[in-house]
């Protein structure tokens, strides 16, 4: 059912000559992921060297994969694209969009009730185009990659910005927006940045309560929650090539938190055990007659200094458990100085909830850790203090730990097992009810990846602490956020103190993985005769019409809707939760458009002016207003805008409702570029400074818009309040290509009239 032997065996078939012309073009030694990309140009055979950071290139990823909440879109805009069939393996998995709240059965009942309509659109589409379709409870789409799809020295890209997570195997997989996935759906090039390089070198060992997951951890400690960005982060070292293949996936999963295009790892023998243990003794085979191409050269790894932009080294040996957070993946806290760390910043130190899981954690080799601990609970006549939840990465690893004992370890000490799927991770967790934007301030751990301010439950007063699963269970067993057990030990129901033995686990299941019903539907041979419906009344699903095109004019007169400040993530822009069911439906998911902005003039969110009338109002209601008197406005923000996830949806909402231009200070890569791709001018203050300048009741002239050029800045006249004026210069990166998509209204108008 799952993975192309012979698109691999194509791909491994072209590496050697693609490489060698690569290497000898470049005139030195390459990385990894100079050979992952320089094997996957549109054009093929290379025949110039490409500068990082600057240049932009063409691609042809070997796959697409994308998840429930982004393929409604996604599937909208492929219809528009005029073809028959996908031009490339695609799999849509459904995961984001079932909602945790008593547990797996019940939950996934519940959601196949409330999602039907989008699960049944989905499914038909899939089947109509050749696109392999995971049924709600099949799994979170990058475990199910990993274990089905994902090969080493491939390129696949996701509508999701943990697709990135295939680096585990050996793959560039990097995240992106629907259009970009609709572009090579059909059969279209993938544009890309040739992307910078930082390298990893990890030394020694991972051992006792330490796992892969503190290494990104402590990475994201050190680059911080962008220091990755435009870059691709490829580990290498004895540390890496003695960790698992699922742990190195961990850490590729996690450098989406720091804004990393992706992350790999060079093939190793950790990779050929998981590949033959996921039934692909092929793939191992084939990679291992061409694996010198599937790691970087020699050299790379003997000098990093010279071959990459920036070298960062970690001895594993000496690598602390760590916990991250609260409110940002990059505040990086070792656990020996938790407590002190605690105290000064006055976090609730009573851990309510544990939560084990996810794409990020759910490996064997993880659940077969944190039962290890688990387990420990009666044999020490301990009491669980915390909550505690698992959510399974996909139905591969939940029955095959089910089988192993570790679910029933885990009910014993009174966990919720929930569905295999997103939950959680994604505000997916009916833990309040309607109650959650006002929920009591209070301490999670979590094995996620993200833990920005109501990302898992809503209550913005929740402090959410990311660990490993090991540590997650420990801190949950114990009940305190400082609980450090490397050195503590806790009281038992005997009033006996006791310690908590170091973690022990399975890289892979001794007796194999199994399964009964994966959840996998094939799609039809030939799918002319499947029918796609979307009912005019659905409030889930709308059919797109097309954005209309640039009609040629300098834009004048336009107001601010919001200058946001801080922090502005794609949460923030179009949030998720309880809005990811519009997620198919333009109209009604723009209700929710920047509702999560803070609005710098009142630090409010969701409360700006409306110009025409004086009057303050939520930012969709005033944006309405605007649109109905076809008035242009902007949005102004600050730096990483746009961060987080992949979902065009954030550029898509405001392009609907009418907004002109997003200025900034820097955008998150996967926004800018969507932004370009839905017609949308994304532009940044050539002086960062000016982003001061801006008041709330200015209005905006773009006045040398008309000479839209690649490399020229363009001009904002600004007018202020008491008929002021001052001009300031904005820097933008549209190529050619880009500017036909804003002068087409949108990349799609484009496709869609080249297929006409
Ligand atoms: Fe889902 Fe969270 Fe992963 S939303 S895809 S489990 S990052």
């Amino acid at each position: 059912m799952a993975f192309d032997i012979d698109m691999i065996k194509e791909v491994y078939g072209r590496v050697a000559e693609r490489v060698d012309a690569a290497r000898e073009i470049v005139g030195r030694p390459l990385t990894l992921s100079e050979k992952i990309l320089y094997s996957h140009l549109w054009d093929g055979t290379p025949t110039q060297a490409f500068t990082r950071g600057k240049d932009y290139v063409d691609f042809a990823p070997d796959r697409v994969a994308c998840q429930d909440a982004t393929a409604q879109m996604a599937l909208l805009q492929f219809m528009h694209a005029g073809k028959a069939q996908v031009a490339v393996p695609t799999t849509v998995h459904c995961d984001h969009l079932i909602q945790a709240k008593v547990g797996a059965e019940a939950d996934l009942k519940r959601a196949n009730k409330t999602s039907n309509e989008v699960f049944d659109f989905l499914g038909s589409v899939s089947n109509k185009y050749g696109i392999g379709f995971w049924k709600p409870g099949a799994g979170i789409i990058h475990q199910v990659v990993l274990e089905n799809y994902a090969f080493p020295g491939g390129m696949m890209i996701g509508t999701d910005s943990h697709t990135v997570n295939a680096g585990g195997l050996g793959m560039v997989a990097i995240g992106v927006g629907g259009a970009d996935a609709v572009d090579v759906m059909a059969g279209m090039p993938w544009e890309l940045k040739f992307p910078k390089l930082i390298g990893v070198k990890l030394t020694g060992n991972l051992s006792g309560w330490t796992a892969p997951k503190d290494v990104i951890l402590k990475v994201a400690g050190i680059l911080t929650a962008k220091g990755g960005t435009g870059a691709i982060i490829e580990y290498f070292g004895e540390g890496a090539t003695s960790m698992s293949c699922t742990g190195k996936g961990t850490i590729c999963n996690m450098g989406a938190e720091v804004g990393a295009t992706t992350s790999t790892f060079g093939y190793d023998e950790s990779m050929d055990r998981y590949l033959r243990a996921t039934k692909r003794a092929d793939v191992a085979d084939a990679a291992n007659q061409v694996k010198e191409y599937l790691t970087a050269d020699p050299e790379v790894y003997q000098s990093p200094e010279d071959y990459f932009d920036e070298v960062i080294e970690i001895n594993l040996s000496e690598l602390e458990p760590h916990l991250n957070g609260p409110f940002t993946p990059d505040l990086a806290t070792p656990i020996s100085k938790m407590s002190e760390a605690a105290k000064e910043n006055d976090w609730p130190l009573n851990v309510q909830v544990g939560l084990i899981g996810s794409c990020t954690n759910s490996s064997y080799e993880d659940i077969s850790r944190a039962a290890s601990l688990a387990k420990q609970v009666s044999e020490k006549n301990l009491k669980t203090k915390s909550d505690f939840t698992i959510t399974p990465g996909s139905e591969q690893v939940r029955f095959t730990i089910e089988r192993d004992g570790f679910i029933d370890t885990f009910n014993n000490i009174g966990a919720t097992v929930f569905a295999n799927a997103c939950g959680p991770c994604i505000g997916m967790w009916d833990r309040y009810g309607d109650n959650a934007a006002n929920g009591p301030r209070n301490t999670i751990v979590h094995s996620f990846n993200r833990n920005f301010a109501k990302r898992a439950d809503g209550n913005p007063n929740t402090l959410a602490f990311v660990g490993s699963p090991e540590l997650v269970t420990a801190i949950a067993i114990s009940g305190r956020l400082d609980f450090n057990p490397l050195t503590d030990t806790l009281i038992n129901e005997d009033g006996e103190e006791v310690r908590l033995e170091e973690p022990r686990g399975y890289e892979l299941p001794p007796e194999g993985f199994d399964v009964e019903d994966a959840g996998y539907q094939s799609p039809a041979k030939d799918g002319s005769n499947v029918t796609v419906s979307v009912s005019q009344d659905s409030d889930r699903l709308q059919l797109l019409e097309p954005f209309e095109p640039w009609d040629g004019n300098n834009i004048m007169g336009a107001k601010l809707l919001i200058k946001a400040y801080g922090k502005c993530t794609t949460d923030h822009i179009s949030m998720a939760g309880p809005w990811l069911k519009y997620r198919g439906h333009l109209d009604n998911i723009a209700n929710n458009t920047l509702i999560g902005a803070i609005n710098i003039f009142n630090k409010k969110t969701n409360f700006v002016k409306n110009q025409l009338t004086g009057e303050y109002g939520g930012v969709p209601d005033v944006q309405r207003e605007y649109k109905a008197k076809n008035i242009p406005t902007i949005v102004v923000g600050d730096h990483n805008y746009g961060e987080g996830s992949s979902r065009e949806h954030a550029a898509m909402q405001p392009r609907h409702l009418g907004v002109k231009a997003v200025i900034v200070k820097s955008f998150a890569r996967i926004h800018e570029t969507n932004l370009k791709k839905q017609g949308m001018l994304g532009l940044t203050f050539a002086n960062e400074a000016d982003y001061d300048k801006i008041q709330e009741n200015d209005t905006f002239n773009f006045i040398d818009l008309e000479d839209f050029a690649p490399d020229k800045p363009l001009t904002l006249e600004v007018v202020h309040e008491d008929g002021t004026k001052e001009n300031i210069k904005l820097n933008h990166t549209y190529n050619d290509a880009q500017i036909a998509w804003y002068k087409a209204g949108s990349a799609l108008n484009l496709i869609k009239a080249q297929n006409a």
